[in-house]
């Protein structure tokens, strides 16, 4: 697809009227009632719809639904970011709960990857009783996308994000194999794009893509500049000072008016975004919910 075709190809979609997004799962600690651990999972609930974007570990998200009252039988997707353990650990329990549920993710999601540094080798990707729990539904349940699709008018994933920043890597010791012949560039990774009355609402899993490559490419798939909030994963705590220096200065000027960064920003990551933009900051917890859109 050139630039051309895929610039504003969602630029007549309608608006979100009623959009409440609220944090099950994130590394950070919410009510001491609400389990908390390193993943994530959100809870979409736009206009007459509902969606779960990630499921965190496995833990967590189940026993911080039922406190939190959200009904994980009315999600009528799943939206997988990408294939990591820490996103993809509860889907398994989720089709327990909600059987029919149709997920959305990128083929690339059930690749075998690993963590790799000096003294350690983790295995990172989906775990395999979920990778059995897929293999085991319907044909057509799982709709697996590589490219953008639009779930809803006003609502839709960007598929595989275009890298074409020159300073922003995966930002993690990432491979496919354990021998490490081959980086994993996570071409997995997606996001959520939704157009309310007050500007775009960007929702990331881990942003491996870069925080610039994704929102730039929202940017052109929507053809809407207006971006309200960014709330996610950014996966910025292997990134250089140059990384942080030009995440920021796009941050800027983007003139975004809310801040969420969640789950593998970077603890150290964190209070450099509180202090370069006190008034769009806001501290993530597990348990928050964000409303938008209501005109
Ligand atoms: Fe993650
Ligand atoms: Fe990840």
């Amino acid at each position: 697809m050139s630039s051309k075709q895929v610039n504003e190809i969602y630029k007549s979609t309608d608006n979100i009227v009623d959009l409440k997004i609220t944090i099950l799962v994130d590394d950070h600690q919410g009510a001491n009632n609400l389990h908390y651990e390193h993943g994530l999972s959100f809870w979409i609930e736009a206009d007459e719809h509902s969606f779960l974007f990630d499921t965190g570990v496995g833990e967590a998200l189940l026993p911080n639904a039922k406190t939190l009252n959200v009904d994980l039988r009315k999600a009528e997707s799943v939206i997988l970011s990408h294939g990591h353990y820490d996103h993809t650990g509860a889907l398994d329990r989720v089709l327990q709960v909600n059987p029919r549920v149709k997920i959305y993710c990128h083929p690339g999601v059930v690749l075998p990857r690993y963590s790799i540094r000096p003294e350690n080798i983790k295995y990172a990707g989906m775990q395999p009783e979920i990778r059995m729990a897929m293999d085991s539904l319907p044909e057509g349940q799982i709709q697996w996308q590589a490219g953008s699709i639009e779930l809803i008018p006003g609502l839709g994933l960007t598929g595989a994000i275009p890298r074409h920043s020159n300073f922003e890597d995966t930002g993690g010791p990432f491979y496919l194999d354990q021998a490490k012949t081959q980086p994993d560039l996570l071409e997995d990774d997606q996001a959520i794009w939704i157009k309310t009355t007050q500007g775009l609402i960007i929702v990331l899993g881990c942003c491996h893509s870069g925080l610039v490559n994704t929102v730039d490419y929202i940017k052109q798939l929507t053809g809407e500049d207006k971006i309200h909030t960014i709330i996610g994963g950014m996966h910025l705590l292997y990134a250089s000072e140059e990384r942080l220096d030009k995440t920021s200065d796009a941050l800027e000027n983007w003139q975004v008016e809310q801040l969420i960064p969640c789950h593998c920003t970077g603890e150290e990551v964190i209070p450099r975004f509180e202090q370069r933009f006190p008034e769009a900051f806001v501290n993530s917890q597990v348990g928050a919910s964000f409303s938008f859109g209501i005109s």
